[in-house]
């Protein structure tokens, strides 16, 4: 598939049909997330998988009620963390005035190469924000110095949504 296809048919997916995802497929997504360019390619986002039937629900049982109800039959659920304080730092420790802010870049860069990928292989996603981090982080032993970022649903389509409506490039656009 042509990457600018995929920019632009991948939409965000809120209803699923049953399906089973391969830990195969796993493995290529997140190598494609792998491929993103990161802050002195210290590659620091994580993931963690919930593939199982038993995973897939504890994980959904630790997403905001909305996402629960968007998240039937998902074929997994992909965690996305990053190593905290290393993006946007130099070695003597001294930052950006972005502070943390480019650890989240870095993370945003792969997820948006792991949807893309997912995209052309045939499955829907949909990025989360809003879940129970403790409850997160205690179900798949993410160390401390590990920050979840989102959490992505992966599976089969059940709907087929148009693009939401984006803003003109004139308001966001000033060229000097
Ligand atoms: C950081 C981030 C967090 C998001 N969190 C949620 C969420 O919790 N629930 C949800 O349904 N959509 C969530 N979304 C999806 C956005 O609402 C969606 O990308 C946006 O409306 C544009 O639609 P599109 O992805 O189909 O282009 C999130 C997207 C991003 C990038």
């Amino acid at each position: 598939m042509e990457l600018i296809n995929a920019i632009n048919e991948r939409r965000s997916i809120r209803k699923y049909a049953p399906c089973v995802v391969k830990m195969e497929e796993i493995k290529e997504l997140i190598s494609y997330a792998q491929k993103a360019p990161s802050w002195k390619n210290s590659q620091t986002p994580r993931y963690y998988v919930a593939l199982s039937d038993e995973a897939r629900e504890a994980l959904r049982s630790r997403l905001a009620s909305f996402n629960m109800e968007r998240t039937e039959n998902v074929g997994a659920f992909i965690v996305t963390t990053v190593v905290h304080g290393i993006s946007g730092y130099n070695r003597d420790g001294e930052g950006t005035h972005l502070g943390n802010g480019f650890e989240c870049f870095d993370n945003g860069l792969a997820v948006e190469n792991l949807i893309l990928k997912a995209h052309e292989m045939g499955y829907g996603t949909l990025i989360m924000g809003l879940y129970d981090e403790k409850a997160i982080k205690e179900m798949f032993k993410i160390p401390e110095n590990e920050n979840v970022v989102v959490v992505i649903a992966l599976g089969k389509a059940d709907i087929s949504p148009d693009m939401p409506e984006r803003k003109s490039i004139d308001d966001i656009l000033t060229v000097l």
